[in-house]
């Protein structure tokens, strides 16, 4: 049944299409030029313009959705960034939707950390610890805000107890009932973020181990991801993806909404820098990631290589 490429076309069990695939980028506030990321190459700081660009160019090559992520010019205790209409993320929604219409799904990160000073997903307390429901607030009118700006789906990525039901809630009575909720749900304090912290010039000294979940814990995420789907959430994402492949296949044979899973941006660096090197051949190698992924459980995948793997799988 292998003999000939035919024969395993024949009998390949997973399909991996560019419908599947969804664009994370990056814009940043005030840049005059694309701004390359050292640790992500390939991957920029998106002016407002190349980000226009580069989204057509993603949706032209067949990807299914785009993820937003704004890096702004000041940051402040609160975040206020990220709620005010003249932030860089919801500009460049604005911008997005302009271009773009409904020709695609545009997502928008749904949390503080890019914004805030201390770099936490959420407000401190006055020991310096994140206060869970004093953020949930400040969630709400995020989430009004980017549906304002024109997401079509929302991802709350800040693992804040209660924070779909927060943000279900304050989109209805805002009137954007059809805006849809991409949870966050299973994210777990991983080491792999570390390029994304270049790629936000984030300000984070320690960690998130006391929202983030632990990586050695699988039936957490089960209990996650029932809350949000209880809370209203219309699909849940696993966060990373490859060494959480387990908690991926667990997650997809029980989830009655669609699954994401996040290939993020220490498992993009691993390959790029083998490859770079010579010790992996590129390609393949991505594929192989992106098959992996999809075989595992995701409906979708979240990937920095989703425009030139969606050329590749045409
Ligand atoms: C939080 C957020 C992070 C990522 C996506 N959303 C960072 C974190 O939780 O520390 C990481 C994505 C990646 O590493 O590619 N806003």
């Amino acid at each position: 049944m292998r003999t000939t490429a035919a024969l395993r076309r024949l009998v390949s069990e997973t399909t991996l299409r560019p419908r599947q695939l969804i664009l994370p980028m990056f814009v940043a506030e005030g840049a005059d030029a694309p701004r390359p990321i050292a640790s992500m190459p390939g991957v920029v700081q998106h002016t407002r313009d190349s980000l226009r660009k580069a989204a057509v160019e993603a949706v032209r090559a067949g990807v299914g959705g785009l993820m937003l992520f704004g890096i702004p010019a000041h940051r402040d205790a609160t975040g206020s960034g990220g709620i005010d209409e003249n932030g860089i993320l919801n500009v460049a929604l604005r911008d997005l939707r302009a271009e773009l219409g409904d020709a695609t799904v545009l997502m928008a990160d749904t949390c503080l950390d890019e914004f805030t000073d201390h770099g936490h997903c959420g407000v401190l307390d006055e020991n310096g610890a994140v206060d869970n429901d004093a953020t949930l607030e400040l969630y709400a009118d995020m989430a009004v805000a980017q549906a304002e700006a024109g997401a079509h789906m929302l991802g709350p990525s800040g693992m804040m107890d209660g924070q779909v039901g927060v943000i279900r809630r304050a989109l209805d009575e805002a009137g954007h009932t059809e805006t849809a909720i991409l949870a966050y749900s299973a994210k777990y304090a991983s080491a792999f973020y570390g390029p994304f912290r270049e790629a936000v010039d984030s300000q984070l000294k320690g960690d998130r181990k006391t929202y983030q979940q632990d990586p050695g814990n699988a039936r957490e995420a089960l209990r996650e991801i029932e809350l949000d789907v209880e809370e209203g959430a219309d699909a849940i994402m696993i966060k990373p993806a490859l060494p959480y492949l387990d908690i991926l296949r667990q997650a997809a044979d029980v989830s009655p909404v669609p699954v994401a899973a996040y290939n993020i941006s220490g498992e993009y660096a691993m390959v790029e820098a083998a490859a770079a090197n010579g010790w992996l051949d590129r390609e393949r190698t991505i594929l192989e990631v992106l098959t992996s992924i999809r075989r595992a459980g995701a409906d979708m995948i979240l990937t920095y290589w989703a425009t030139e793997a969606a050329a590749w799988l045409d």
